[in-house]
């Protein structure tokens, strides 16, 4: 089996198959081995960082590639998959044809100063490579600021911006990602405006630029926020404190990437802003031990004895150090040691009232990018997906986990040679299929691992319940490691 540093899993010019730049757009049908579900018709989108630069300018980090969507199209009965790729066609995209690409999250040439205060006199960055989402009959692409990119479900080709008009509350940056609430079907959405005071802005979206207010909170010290949590009654603004004081880039000179201008101050802990979805209210604020999480997994409400329980699910690690190590450099060195995830949960009980808060590790073994089933979305989950770790991470995640959280047990999946993306479960939606069980896992989970003994990457269709291999697709090339997936049934 080959290892991360094997001269097998390099291109031409040296860099890791994992964090290549992959220029080339393709359009194609898929041979599959094994058999597709009938029911499987719809397609799964996927973003993430398709190239760092159109030549040899380079961004610095990771998260800074430019936006690539990869799309996956079931046939039913056809047993085939089609497949395309393409760069989203960005501000971003065309100044990195010009040999200057820029960074929104950690290159040098984007500060936070730049990006507050030029947010007012010029278009915010739209490299938007994080995920992407169905709003209404539109199809947008993502990133940490409120400007978005809607582009066509089926050709994945760029269409036009999205940006609110700001007639109401309205932040500099925004949660990546919006969580959607499964009794209106709408997206709910956190940006941070910068001032004073600096407020965190909830709102659930209607439309793409047509938003509907659910609170303001003032904040001192705004915490970098990538995602939060969302229940039938509750959001909850999970507080890591990473935070900045906003203060500090209204005074002119320069500051450097975004994210170095937040500091790490372990001793004010995590708060949790419990904010009531009708009135606004933060009804609670409690406080647990520091930590730094990306992904609130998922959250639902329950009653033990008697009380209200909210139990949030993330992958959390110690402090944000390894936002360094995803370096380009470091993460093509292939010298990862970094902390990998753990997947935590955190129980506030009686939000209005004796508050008190818990937190439990439910699993044992590193974690990466973990998801539920969209049909379990702020509903009791069992199952947890997610890339599978050593602890510390020492190399890109070789294993795709089922955890179940109720017992603690987990089943994996491995190939030699492999490393796996983001794995995304799609519930049965045929006759067969059961609703509303949180106990099911009848269904197929999707992931992309990438090979490095033959550099290709290949689509993994794996049974739901035994996690083995269903069916299997090779792509054309070798997909470098990308961030989200959204299956949506209603692609055919
Ligand atoms: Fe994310």
């Amino acid at each position: 089996m080959s290892d991360v540093n094997s001269e097998s899993q390099r291109n031409t010019e040296g860099t890791p198959l994992g964090f290549h730049s992959l220029r080339e757009e393709a359009r194609t049908e898929l041979p599959v081995e094994g058999t597709l579900p009938e029911w499987l018709d719809g397609a799964l989108i996927r973003n993430g960082p398709g190239a760092f630069g159109l030549d040899d300018a380079e961004v610095d980090h990771w998260f800074d590639g430019l936006a690539m969507l990869y799309r996956f199209g079931f046939g039913g009965d056809s047993n085939t998959i089609t497949y395309r790729n393409r760069f989203l066609r960005t501000d971003a995209y065309t100044r990195a044809l010009t040999g200057q690409p820029e960074g929104g999250f950690a290159t040098g040439e984007s500060t936070l100063r730049e990006r507050i205060v030029g947010a007012l006199i010029r278009d915010p960055y739209d490299n938007t490579n994080v995920i992407t989402e169905r709003i209404g009959d539109r199809y947008l692409a993502f990133t940490e600021t409120p400007r978005w990119v809607e582009f066509d479900p089926d050709t994945l080709s760029t269409e036009r911006h999205v940006q609110y008009e700001k007639s109401g509350p309205s932040g500099q940056i925004a949660c990546a990602h919006m969580k959607r609430d499964p009794a209106t079907g709408t997206l709910i959405n956190l940006e941070t405006e910068f001032g004073r005071p600096s407020q965190y802005h909830v709102y659930e979206l209607l439309a793409p630029t047509e938003r509907r207010s659910i609170a303001s909170v003032p904040v001192e010290r705004p915490s970098y926020l990538h995602s939060f949590a969302l229940t039938p009654n509750y959001v909850v603004i999970t507080e890591f404190p990473f935070d900045v004081n906003p203060l500090s880039f209204f005074k002119p000179g320069r500051q450097g990437p975004f994210i170095d201008n937040f500091q790490w101050r372990p001793d004010e802990g995590t708060r949790f802003l419990v904010i009531d979805r009708d009135s606004g209210d933060v009804v609670a604020e409690p406080v647990s031990d520091p930590c730094f999480g990306f992904h609130h997994v998922n959250a639902f409400e329950r009653t033990v004895e008697g009380a209200t329980e909210l139990v949030l699910d993330l992958e959390t690690v110690p402090n944000p150090d390894g936002i360094g190590s995803l370096a380009l450099s470091e993460l093509r060195s292939g010298e990862l040691g970094e902390q990998a995830g753990t997947l935590t949960r955190f129980s506030i009980t009686d939000p209005r009232g004796q508050t008190s808060i818990d937190r439990i590790e439910l699993f044992d073994g590193g974690t990466s990018l973990p998801t539920v089933s969209a049909a379990q979305w702020l509903d009791q989950h069992r199952y947890v997906y997610a890339q599978g770790t050593d602890q510390p991470m020492t190399e890109w995640p070789r294993r795709v986990l089922k955890i179940d959280v109720e017992d603690g047990s987990h089943q994996e999946f491995t190939r030699p040679g492999t490393q796996f993306g983001e794995p995304l479960f799609v519930p049965r939606s045929d006759e067969e299929s059961v609703d509303g069980d949180s106990a099911t896992d009848d269904g197929v989970v999707l992931t992309v691992g990438l090979n490095h003994d033959d550099a290709r990457s290949r689509l993994y269709v794996l049974d739901g319940q035994t996690m083995r291999e269903q069916a299997v697709a090779t792509l054309p090339h070798a997909v470098p490691f990308d961030f989200h997936g959204r299956y949506f049934p209603e692609l055919a």
